[in-house]
């Protein structure tokens, strides 16, 4: 189990607090969506989940153990809002490659076809893919690192409605074996997709009641 305690969030160049006493439990099989408007501070919160910002009060621990950054970023896999500013590789198969030196031909396939990229060109750029592929390159590419918590920032973002559905689907199976926090302000595209629904509102976090989650 992944958990949140008490965590206060301002970086220096910030004019407030970002995140204010932030609590959460997030478990394997019960994946976790967090709905909140622009500038609520959805993107912050995964980067201090991540360990790639430091909060300046506050505890994340796993498994009832507190993590420092380097830990969390071991632990963590995201799939960041803007995927573009993240790729290292100069093709999507070099991508895919990255810390996977001896990845089979047959593994990748699995990881692309369940992206729904089955019929990308492996020698293209990552940079001159389209939005919505980019974004599931970057999922791809955590599917095969196997994080123990993936992140997910506007994971639907980009993506036309049919695709849409299929990665849903793919996040729900997901979800059965990590830790799984998506951020969104488009939450009434989920659906039911998960019952732990939460409004991060300008730093606060509240859990949305199961009635309202029809
Ligand atoms: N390093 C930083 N320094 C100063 N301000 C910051 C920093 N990071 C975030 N902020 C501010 O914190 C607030 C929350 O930003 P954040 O990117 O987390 O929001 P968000 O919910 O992800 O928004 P969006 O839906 O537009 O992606 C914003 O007002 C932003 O300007
Ligand atoms: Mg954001």
């Amino acid at each position: 189990m992944l958990e949140l305690k008490s965590l206060h969030y301002r970086p220096a160049t910030a004019e407030q607090t970002i995140l204010q006493g932030i609590n959460l439990q997030a478990h394997a099989g019960k994946p976790v969506m967090i709905a909140g408007a622009s500038g609520s501070g959805k993107t912050s919160l995964l980067e201090v989940i991540s360990g790639l910002a430091k909060p300046q009060e506050g505890d994340v621990s796993w498994q009832g153990k507190t993590l420092n950054e380097r830990q969390r970023r071991w632990l963590c896999g995201v799939v960041f809002q803007f995927p573009e500013r993240h790729f290292l590789g100069l093709t999507v198969a070099q991508e895919l490659r990255l810390g996977h030196r001896r990845l089979s031909n047959e593994i990748q396939t699995q990881a692309l076809n369940k992206v729904g990229l089955a019929q990308i060109d492996l020698r293209k750029a990552p940079e001159r893919l389209s939005g919505g592929q980019q974004r599931r390159l970057a999922l791809a590419v955590q599917l095969l690192r196997k994080p123990q918590i993936l992140l997910l920032d506007e994971p639907t973002a980009g993506l036309d409605w049919s695709v849409r559905d299929e990665v849903l689907e793919l996040l729900a199976k997901i979800a059965k074996e990590q830790v799984l926090i998506v951020v969104t302000h488009e939450p009434e595209l989920f659906g039911n997709w998960s019952r732990m629904t939460y409004q991060l509102n300008h730093g606060t976090l509240t859990r949305v009641s199961t009635q309202q989650q029809t």
